[in-house]
């Protein structure tokens, strides 16, 4: 049965309200295309709103400013009993909106829940120095909020990627306006009534939904916006920088795009490499920034793991995503859906091997057969540009020299990945690899504590760990004359 849809106005101010403009967009089931509700568009006008209610909460006197940063790690925990308490319902309305597979949503929202348990842990952790400056002084650093941050999210991850980067903008105690993924609108508005429930005053969590061009725009290009983060394309993220150098240097986090490369050693173990890659680039129908789209195997044991990774995909169970028993759902929308089958003509055209898949299921939703391509060298474009669906392009190597330089020859540099038993290539790997995340005998590891982002074009900054709340803190020197030596 649908999830029940509660909310589609736009949430600014702790009210539920119309966008100025009066208009309304439809958001779909990708399982069959078809419309499920129509929401609230906001435009510049709301954007408007959202970032001066988000101004006045974040004001000196505000209740939220005078709240204890022991009381908002507090309030941030009340949050996460309310996201556990609703887990399932938000599961069902993920899956429902975003074709996510069951599975994979409670994955995502448990992960959730242990991240704002984290993050509220540190509210009361945020302290400077004490700094022995030359002369009579006395110095010391604060650590401030930064003010309004605009948080402009992607389909891929709606819940996760709402929490991720609302928990920790509230908990360094800035305020924000989220501009959620036009495709995924609904999850975030049912997030946003759970801040409401938890008590945290009016203004500041506001949740704007519309379109890129338009409330995104309007977010980036605001005055009164201290701080963008996003996560998205990396052709956005660089509009983003641009728009926060022409406006207000707005501090900006970016968490972009990759061609992540995972390599198999000739003396991996198979029986776990081979569905650790099919997980890698097929897990959420590929849809993911830290997908495994570069799979490099080492000539020794090249063709018995293609015929592994071939029979591997063709006993992938598609399905509609929101039944417990399908492994594989459809792609977001129709335009990502034709854009990855684009892709898979480009690979057959400049000559990859197709060995399964390649093909649409169905006329109704966005399903792609999970997709294999051998025989893939690295100027074919599948080999290059970001896919974002299920397309595994393995491409044969045969020394750790070569597949270093050869994984590293990409301005993305997000993930990757090598199986071995080998403690010493492992080590040279992780060493050179140009990525902000690197997995040995693994692949996605994700978690609260262990710092992410990317290198080169996949991003600016980091999230997760320990030092998550700085890039939303203002560190602040103070020197203070002592009156006379003692
Ligand atoms: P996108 O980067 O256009 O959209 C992401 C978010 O940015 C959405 O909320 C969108 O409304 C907003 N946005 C778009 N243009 C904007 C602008 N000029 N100013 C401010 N905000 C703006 O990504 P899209 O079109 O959904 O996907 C395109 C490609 O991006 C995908 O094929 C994939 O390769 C990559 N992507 C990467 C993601 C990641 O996790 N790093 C997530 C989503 C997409
Ligand atoms: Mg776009």
């Amino acid at each position: 049965m649908a999830p029940e849809i509660k909310y589609t106005k736009l949430f600014i101010n702790n009210e539920w309200v119309d966008a100025k403009s009066g208009k309304t967009f439809a958001t779909y089931t990708p399982h069959d295309g078809s419309v499920i509700a129509h929401v609230a568009e906001g435009d510049k006008a709301d954007i408007d709103l959202a970032v001066s209610a988000a101004k006045a909460a974040f004001h000196r006197n505000s209740e939220w400013r005078l709240l204890d940063a022991s009381a908002r790690g507090r309030l941030l925990n009340k949050f996460a009993d309310l996201v556990e308490r609703d887990a399932q319902y938000l599961v069902e309305l993920e899956s429902y909106n975003n074709g996510m597979l069951l599975n994979l949503a409670v994955h995502f929202i448990q992960n959730s829940s242990r991240s704002i348990r984290y993050y509220a842990s540190l509210a009361d952790k945020i302290q400077g120095d004490t700094i022995p400056a030359d002369g009579d002084l006395f110095s010391y650093t604060l650590k401030q909020p930064i003010g309004v941050c605009g948080l402009i999210l992607p389909w891929n991850g709606p819940i996760a990627m709402f929490i991720n980067k609302v928990i920790t903008a509230l908990t360094a105690g800035c305020t924000v306006v989220v501009k959620p993924a036009e495709q995924t609108p609904l999850t975030a508005l049912a997030l946003a009534a759970l801040f409401k429930e938890a008590g945290f005053p009016p203004g500041v969590v506001n949740v704007v939904n519309g379109f890129g061009p338009g409330a995104g725009t309007s977010l980036t290009h605001h005055p009164d916006v201290a701080k963008i983060s996003f996560t998205g394309s990396a052709e956005v993220g660089k509009l983003i920088q641009q728009a926060a150098g022409k406006v207000n240097l707005k501090r900006v986090t970016l968490e972009l795009g990759g061609k992540s490369p995972l390599v198999i050693m000739n003396d991996a173990d198979l029986n776990v490499a081979v569905p650790c890659a099919a997980n890698g680039v097929f897990g959420h129908q590929g849809q993911i920034c830290i997908a495994a789209s570069r799979l490099f195997v080492q000539s020794g044991i090249y063709d018995e793991f293609v015929k592994r990774a071939v029979e591997f995909a063709k006993n992938i169970k598609i399905g509609n995503p929101t039944e417990p028993t399908t492994q594989h759902g459809p792609q977001v929308d129709g335009e990502m859906m034709e854009k990855v089958l684009g892709y898979i003509e480009k690979g057959k055209r400049e000559g990859a091997k197709l060995l399964t898949g390649g093909k649409r299921v169905g006329t109704k939703g966005f399903y792609i057969e999970p997709t294999v391509f051998a025989g893939v060298t690295d100027e074919m474009t599948i080999a290059k540009e970001e896919i974002f669906g299920p397309v595994q392009s393995i491409l044969k190597f045969d020394t750790l020299e070569e597949v270093l330089d050869r994984a590293n020859n990409t301005n993305y540099g997000l993930a990757a990945g090598i199986f071995t038993k080998d403690i010493n290539n492992a080590l040279q790997f992780a060493k050179h690899a140009e990525a902000g995340n690197v997995w040995v005998n693994t692949y996605f590891v994700f978690q609260p504590q262990l710092p992410f982002g990317g290198f080169k074009e996949s991003g600016l900054g980091r999230e997760n760990g320990i030092a998550c709340v700085e890039p939303y803190l203002e560190v602040k020197t103070v020197a203070i004359t002592l009156p006379k030596k003692f």
